[in-house]
């Protein structure tokens, strides 16, 4: 069992980029971390680099498009642990950047199962725990590209990146950030985004092919802030390396 005194986190996709250098960080502080990955042998691997730099984690299969293996990773969690002070949904698909004309409900319909259903699914499952911490938070690690502020911004590059799926599924955590804020005012949720979004710069990853100009440290800068705030912290914001983001 965690000692009552160490702050807690489960972080979904934490095998590789940004979710990995989340829990690195967090780690750092003498958190425990839960190590989400949908793949055992990945997060095995990626939980034994960070133990032997003196980590205290745990991996823990978690594939954000399955009911059972979230429900299974619940029991893991709740084995080591009575309480779960923060959850960082960060595991995210990109999808294909399909032209708009082309795009078909079922193309949709896998982004949304990672980056709408899956943080869906993964709070859902873990409220029970996260009710039992004193200041739980929850970061949902969102994109610029899911703000209308920036899609209908002319000088940013997505607002001539014609694709329906990533960028709709993100607008579509935006809202249910603040919906699960509003509801739940026990819980800080806050979204993220972990570029700088005026400089249109974002973290180098396998998801951009790491033609990102940030590092995954500086990619994840912000995703730490929101995880680490105290109870009179904010909740049903959105931010990005820099500070708050117009929705
Ligand atoms: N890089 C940026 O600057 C940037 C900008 C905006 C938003 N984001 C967001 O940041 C988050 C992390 O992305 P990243 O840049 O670190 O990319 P990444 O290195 O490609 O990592 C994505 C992670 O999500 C996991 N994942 C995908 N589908 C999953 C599923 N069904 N269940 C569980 N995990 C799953 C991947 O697992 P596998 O290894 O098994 O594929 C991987 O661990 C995403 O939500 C992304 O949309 C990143």
């Amino acid at each position: 069992m965690t000692n009552t005194q160490q702050t807690t986190v489960l972080i979904t996709g934490a095998n590789k980029g940004l979710g990995l250098e989340s829990a690195r960080r967090l780690g750092g502080l003498g958190w425990k971390v839960f190590l989400g990955s949908r793949d055992e042998e990945r997060g095995r691997a990626a939980a034994e680099k960070l133990a032997a730099d003196g980590v205290d984690v745990v991996p823990v299969q978690l594939d954000v498009t399955s009911d059972e293996s979230v429900a299974a990773a619940m029991s893991v969690v709740r084995r080591h642990t009575e309480r779960l002070d923060v959850l960082i949904n960060n595991a995210g698909a990109p999808g294909n950047v399909t032209h708009p004309a082309e795009a078909t409900a079922d193309e949709l319909h896998a982004v949304y199962d990672v980056n709408v259903y899956g943080p869906v699914r993964v709070t859902h499952a873990f409220l029970p725990l996260l009710q039992a911490a004193a200041h739980p938070r929850v970061v949902m690690v969102s994109s610029a590209g899911g703000a209308f502020s920036v899609v209908l911004d002319p000088t940013q590059p997505v607002a001539k990146m014609y694709e329906l799926a990533y960028s709709t599924s993100k607008a579509a955590l935006n809202m249910l950030t603040v919906r699960y804020a509003q509801a739940l005012p026990g819980i800080k949720f806050n979204a993220i985004t972990p570029g700088e979004t005026e400089k249109q710069t974002f973290a180098a990853t396998d998801m951009n092919q790491h033609r990102g100009q940030l590092t995954v440290t500086e990619g994840t800068d912000v995703i730490v802030r929101m995880a680490t705030i105290g109870p009179d912290g904010p909740t049903a914001t959105f931010e990005d390396r820099v500070g708050p983001l117009a929705w």
